[in-house]
């Protein structure tokens, strides 16, 4: 690398580090990933520079039919399918770099075979970090497209798999072992690709023990756990190609990805161990019975709109299943129309994954001062004339406090009880993700209001319009 290229690389990197920086806020996000999209086409030029002698035409075609997948996948997407869509990038991640160490593998050992093993033409480091690189990418890949049918529905239920620890070591120690003789051990061409062979398919049984047994509703984590694991497999490929930019990159995705998992973690109340070993696959749990509920409509629930002074509106999962977001925005501005002050309360596990009510309100073009994190809002819940809970359900369930045998026993929550009125927008007493019986329902400033989200919230501003 000369000089020149040199200082461009780093300028990829910068462009990372500070595009990354700028995702942690809403308001920058935007620019962030910009920042970070020019930062990988840089490093995707630099390195077409560095390689020199490549075919331009395939990389031209590759280019093309890469970047079409990617806008038709995301063109037709619903912005409740965001899980679904990061489980197929991380798992195209996964692809790109066991197929780009397999490629340095065929070049040297089936290309030009020399009279060595593959260790002897590349180095041990880099011998070592392509075996990595195949047996990560290949569980990236396998266990993100597991992922994602999941999430869709088309595999359900939640096999147990016996002795799924020891299964997994052991799988996952008879690869590695296949993997090392390979590059190591093996002069013979055919020999070492059998072997390969045999480490790929072992890496897609452990994929199959890793995820098959964890219920759909967990899936959100295994997914960002999966995207720290394709960031994991770049670095690794970086290492075998000895690509300090590809190092830089993938060793950002994937501790980024950990942290990541960890923050759903801690917001959940649940440890990573627990969400693996699928202890809670939700929906599952005994949700009990309600005593005393009331229910009220959308015209006596305006007649109280009318009046309240501040209004704080809490989405969950059920707004963007919705698509609501449109209609909860319509609903606030006639609100601030009448004089109230009207905000959004955001938790942090609200919907299906991290920054998912950010997003859908976002499409809404709901302006970043109305929404607010719960912890800048939870105490003013007690101060506020009415809550409108759209859609949500585990994230203002009290029993997360005050019932210790909970399965949510400890998750941080919403206030939105504590508030003078509050009204429940959902199509019935059905329980949310946790499984699990909700007592905010049947308190007595609590009143359900049953039905589709977008639509009672249409109704509700059509009533506040009419009276004005
Ligand atoms: P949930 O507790 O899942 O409740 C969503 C509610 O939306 C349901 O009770 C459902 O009730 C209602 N709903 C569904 N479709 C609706 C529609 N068309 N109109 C009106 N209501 C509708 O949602 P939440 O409060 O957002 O909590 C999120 C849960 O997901 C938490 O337990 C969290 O730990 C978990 N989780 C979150 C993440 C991330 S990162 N966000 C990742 C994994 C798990 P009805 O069927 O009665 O309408």
């Amino acid at each position: 690398m000369n000089d020149f290229t040199a200082l461009l690389a780093l300028a990829s990197i910068a462009l990372f580090v500070f595009g990354l920086k700028r995702l942690s806020r809403v308001r920058t996000a935007r620019t962030g990933n910009a920042l970070m999209a020019a930062g990988m086409l840089l490093a995707i030029v630099l390195t077409l520079i560095e390689m020199g002698l490549v075919d331009y035409r395939w990389i031209a075609i590759g280019l093309l039919v890469g970047a079409a997948i990617g806008y038709l996948t995301v063109a037709r997407a619903q912005a409740t399918e965001m899980p679904e869509i990061v489980a197929r990038f991380n798992g195209f991640g996964g692809a790109s770099s066991a197929l780009v160490a397999i490629s340095l593998f065929w070049a040297v050992v089936v290309e030009t075979p020399g009279d060595g093993t593959a260790a002897s033409a590349l180095g041990t480091a880099s011998a070592a970090t392509l075996v990595l690189s195949v047996l990560i990418g290949s569980v990236t890949l396998a266990g993100s497209i597991l992922a994602e049918l999941k999430l869709r529905g088309t595999i359900d239920g939640t096999p147990s798999i016996p002795a799924r620890g020891p299964v997994m070591g052991l799988v996952a120690l008879a690869s590695l072992v296949a993997g090392f003789v390979a590059v190591f051990g093996v002069e013979d061409p055919a020999l070492s690709s059998v072997l390969v062979l045999v480490l790929v398919a072992g890496s897609i049984v452990m994929s199959l023990a890793l995820v098959l047994p964890i219920g759909g509703a967990d899936m959100p984590v295994v997914i960002s756990l999966l995207n720290s694991m394709s960031g994991l497999a770049a670095a690794a490929t970086g290492f075998a190609l000895n690509n300090a930019l590809l190092i830089i990159a993938g060793t950002i995705v994937g501790a980024s990805g950990l942290i990541l998992t960890q923050i759903m973690c801690v917001a959940m109340n649940r440890s990573l161990v627990n969400v693996l070993i699928g202890g809670f696959s939700g929906g599952d749990a005994e949700h009990g019975e309600y005593g005393t509920v009331i229910a009220a409509d959308p015209e006596s629930t305006a007649m109280v709109l009318e009046a309240a002074q501040s209004v704080i509106i809490v989405p969950g999962y059920g707004l963007a299943a919705a698509r609501a977001q449109n209609a909860a925005y319509a609903l606030a501005q006639a609100l601030q129309r009448q004089g109230a002050q009207v905000r959004f309360a955001i938790h942090p596990v609200a919907g299906r994954m991290p920054g998912h009510m950010n997003v859908v309100l976002a499409e809404a073009e709901v302006p970043y001062d109305m929404l607010e994190e719960m912890s800048e809002i939870n105490a003013d819940f007690a101060e506020t004339d009415v809550v409108i809970v759209v859609g949500a359900n585990d994230v203002v369930n009290p029993a997360a406090r005050n019932e210790p045998n909970s399965p949510i026993a400890g998750m941080p929550i919403l206030d939105a009880g504590n508030a003078r009125r509050v009204f429940i927008i959902k199509r019935s007493l059905s329980p949310g993700y946790a499984g699990i019986k909700n007592p905010l329902f049947e308190q007595d400033n609590a009143a359900m209001l049953y039905g589709d989200a977008k639509d009672v919230l249409e109704h509700l501003t059509n009533e506040l319009s009419a009276n004005a």
